[in-house]
């Protein structure tokens, strides 16, 4: 793994957050994040339960010095006064202490909304906004919790305007239940959340049918404890389980449900602030079908979604508040998208290490090449670059293939992802052609919006056309990723489209992280090729 993390001139933060999922720490140098790392990329299982810090010396050790340390995820392993052990124990503390002492460093305790409001804030470029996190609770410094709340970013400060007490609002609380009681779907350890199955579902269901009781299940608040929502439960099950096409009712009428609660609550807010910006955060900003809805709810709004915006970016949020609110450091104009690949990168011989063990063929190939390979129909995992932080892969760790072809959905199914047929896959477009395909023309860098394909075209990109129209975009500049917006610039070059379908390099798993974790998965799937696009070596069974 290559990382420049051992200088000693820079003011260090290292975050971390530690609890029941998303387990992970950060370091940022002078503000600017130079890696973020997950826990499940490295253990190999979704949404473990674990300590972020202690991640963090096993991953870096305990000599790299240290100026602060952040905690973004207070009391979140922490019942009954007491931490749970697998999410912090004395021996990693001690350590902590101990480098506390020797840096004369400073350890904070960052709030969970006011880490998420912060990485929205200040990954943005966005001078001012209003800021809305939504998620299915986390607690602040003081013990208060929440799970919607609102604030004003300005410049270099973030205040709170509300933070709505859980047990009056909860909407991600009760999208874990419904995910798990009426779809059967996992919504945690050991497989992952799998709420976006049941948005993929919802673009295919009568949304009027159930409307009112899941409005109501979120209005009254209180998630878990809410005795509408374990009703709800119980009776959508059984309406699920009669036949698919019920199936899908539920979960339209549960996406329809949260798109309106959710506006309503917004809509307050912007009646009263008029803002020109708005920064989303939180696990229920995931729900990319309402976040791209909110573009024509209020079209003269620009929007910006948090590339982590569920609790693996809460380190990264907790390390800004304290860089640029506490310590007061001035805004970060950001030239490109520098959160999307925070992980660590690879070198030519961890590559050639794992290929020679793998007793699997390679050659040398150009992206060309490669390009050809995928108008003929193959299908090419691609690995490069640092790994993806967030829960999308944006082409260094990405599964990519022909979106001309209409069967290519059910051929990467059968091949690789095992995924329900009602799922989409996305398109990755050149930022410059969003204009020319899609119905509304923004940056979409981490995938955070679903939009609708403009009608004339779909036909052209078909394995990339959700049933109602739409595609959860990824928007490529040569800022962001080089290699990819070049390597799709090929692809249109050939075929005249800008486009690449673009999933997630796993099968199952959390995304690959190594390049052993690569070879692993390829071996494992019938993925046609594997492309170490950085040494341009392609490797085939
Ligand atoms: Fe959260």
């Amino acid at each position: 793994m290559e990382k420049d993390i051992k200088s000693n001139k820079k003011v260090r933060i290292v975050g971390y957050q530690s609890g029941k999922h998303d387990v992970s720490y950060c370091i940022l140098e002078n503000g600017i994040p130079i890696i973020h790392e997950e826990l499940e990329r490295l253990i190999r299982i979704k949404e473990p339960w674990g300590d972020g810090l202690k991640m963090y010396f096993e991953r870096i050790g305990e000599e790299s010095k240290v100026d602060y340390f952040a905690f973004g995820n207070p009391y979140f392993a922490y019942t009954n006064g007491k931490w749970d052990s697998r999410c912090s124990s004395k021996e990693t503390n001690d350590l902590r202490d101990k480098v506390l002492a020797r840096d004369n460093a400073e350890f904070h305790t960052i709030g969970h909304h006011k880490s998420h409001a912060a990485n929205a804030f200040y990954s943005s470029n966005f001078n001012n906004a209003l800021v809305f996190t939504l998620d299915g609770g986390g607690v602040e410094e003081n013990g208060t919790s929440h799970a919607l709340t609102v604030w004003q970013g300005e410049d270099n400060k973030l205040t709170p305007i509300e933070l709505i007490p859980i047990t009056t609002l909860n909407v991600g609380s009760p999208w874990r239940l419904y995910t798990g009681e009426i779809f059967g779907l996992s919504s945690g350890y050991p497989k992952g959340n799998q709420s976006g199955t049941v948005m993929a579902m919802a673009c295919v269901g009568d949304s009027n049918k159930y409307f009112n009781d899941f409005y109501e299940g979120f209005v009254i608040g209180g998630g878990g404890h809410n005795p509408k929502v374990w009703d709800n439960c119980k009776k959508y099950k059984e309406i699920a389980n009669k036949s698919e096409q019920d199936k899908f009712d539920v979960a339209a009428s549960l996406q329809k449900a949260t798109e309106m609660v959710i506006k309503n609550v917004m809509q307050q807010y912007i009646d009263k602030y008029n803002p020109t910006n708005i920064c989303l955060s939180g696990g229920v900003s995931l729900n990319c079908l309402m976040t791209g809805k909110m573009l024509d709810w209020w079209p003269n709004i620009k929007f910006y979604a948090d590339p982590i915006p569920y609790d693996g970016g809460l380190c990264l949020g907790a390390s800004r508040y304290l860089w640029h609110h506490i310590l007061d450091n001035p805004r970060i104009e950001w030239k490109d998208n520098t959160t999307s690949y925070l992980g660590p990168k690879y070198n030519k011989e961890d590559v050639l290490n794992s290929l020679q063990e793998s007793e699997l063929d390679w050659t040398e190939a150009s992206d060309e090449k490669v390009i050809d390979l995928i108008c003929d129909q193959k299908i090419i995992s691609v690995f490069g670059g640092g790994s993806e932080s967030g829960r999308r892969a944006l082409g260094n760790r990405s599964i990519l293939a022909d979106p001309r072809n209409e069967n290519m959905k059910d051929i990467i199914n059968k091949k690789v992802k095992h995924r329900q047929w009602f799922r989409p896959f996305a398109p990755s477009i050149l930022r410059e052609e969003v204009k020319n395909w899609f119905e509304h023309d923004i940056d979409s860098p981490y995938m955070s919006f679903v939009l609708k394909f403009k009608e004339s075209i779909r036909n052209k990109a078909k394995a990339v056309v959700h049933f109602d129209g739409s595609g959860r975009l990824q928007t490529v500049t040569k800022n962001d990723n080089k290699w990819y917006y070049n390597f799709i610039s090929i692809f249109k070059e050939k075929t005249g489209v800008p486009i690449l379908l673009n999933t997630s390099f796993n099968d199952r798993e959390p995304i690959v992280e190594t390049p052993q974790d690569a070879i692993n998965c390829y071996k494992g799937t019938d993925i046609d090729y594997l492309y170490f696009y950085d040494y341009n070596i392609l490797v085939k069974k």
